[in-house]
């Protein structure tokens, strides 16, 4: 792992924005995963400034979201689908139909896992994933758990998760359910970039670094991926 730890939000946001903006650039038809909260939005803000000046096209790239809630709607303001549209490509020239989530609704998870594995192996498979990771170390919606998993996968959502996100949802109650893609979905991208800032993240940040690989901290299994580029501010490394 590359670590990399920065002053402020706004630096990490160029930095891994830079990231993305550089490998479209050389690769226009690039496969790119995506992640959803408040960490990446910097990132977004940067790729999209850029397309804003002629500076990239996104417009050959190809688009995979890490998960989505069940049973919420598509387009209600708090799926994820709604958050990429909102704060990425709603402001990038990314063609729709190029665009893929989960769908959290899909009547049988299993056919819709086996449909979105299909759909990133026939796109050529992930060139670069943007992860953050959440206080108990989940990247995507992979909780803690006694095995790392695969392909994606409907997950119950544990407490920290529930309450982290909660604060979102002021219409409904937040969904106890995801669709997520799996550990082993995530591990075959063939780049990662990696980014958390703030204190509350510092315990995952140094589990995910320093520790023991478990599926306790699904995070650590990056130690095991031979690209993974971390950019942290300085709460975020406190503890390394
Ligand atoms: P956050 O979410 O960026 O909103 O903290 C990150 C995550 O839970 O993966």
């Amino acid at each position: 792992m590359d670590v990399f730890i920065l002053d402020t939000k706004e630096e990490i946001g160029q930095k891994a924005g830079k990231i993305y903006v550089d490998f479209v650039k050389a690769k226009p038809n690039a496969v790119m995963g995506f992640a959803t909260g408040i960490t990446p939005i910097p990132t977004y803000n940067y790729m999209a400034e850029e397309c804003a000046k002629g500076n990239v096209s996104f417009s050959q790239m190809t688009t995979f979201n890490l998960d989505e809630y069940c049973d919420l709607p598509k387009e209600h303001k708090n799926s994820f689908y709604m958050f990429m549209m909102d704060n990425l490509f709603s402001k990038i020239d990314v063609k729709p139909e190029n665009i893929n989530f989960l769908d959290g609704n899909a009547p049988d998870w299993q056919a819709e896992s086996k449909r979105y594995a299909d759909a990133i192996i026939n796109a050529g498979g992930i060139d670069v994933q943007f992860l953050g990771i959440g206080r108990n170390g989940h990247i995507g919606f992979n909780e803690p758990a006694e095995e790392f998993t695969d392909e994606a996968f409907k997950v119950k959502l544990t407490d920290s998760t529930i309450e982290a996100n909660s604060i979102y949802f002021d219409d409904i109650a937040m969904p106890r359910y995801a669709m997520t893609m799996g550990i082993g979905s995530i591990m075959r991208a063939k780049k990662i970039v990696f980014v958390a800032t703030g204190k509350a993240k510092a315990e995952a940040v140094k589990e995910m670094i320093k520790g023991e690989v478990t599926p306790h901290c699904p995070a650590s299994i990056l130690q095991k991926h031979n690209d993974v580029t971390v950019f942290l501010d300085k709460d975020a490394a406190s503890l390394l």
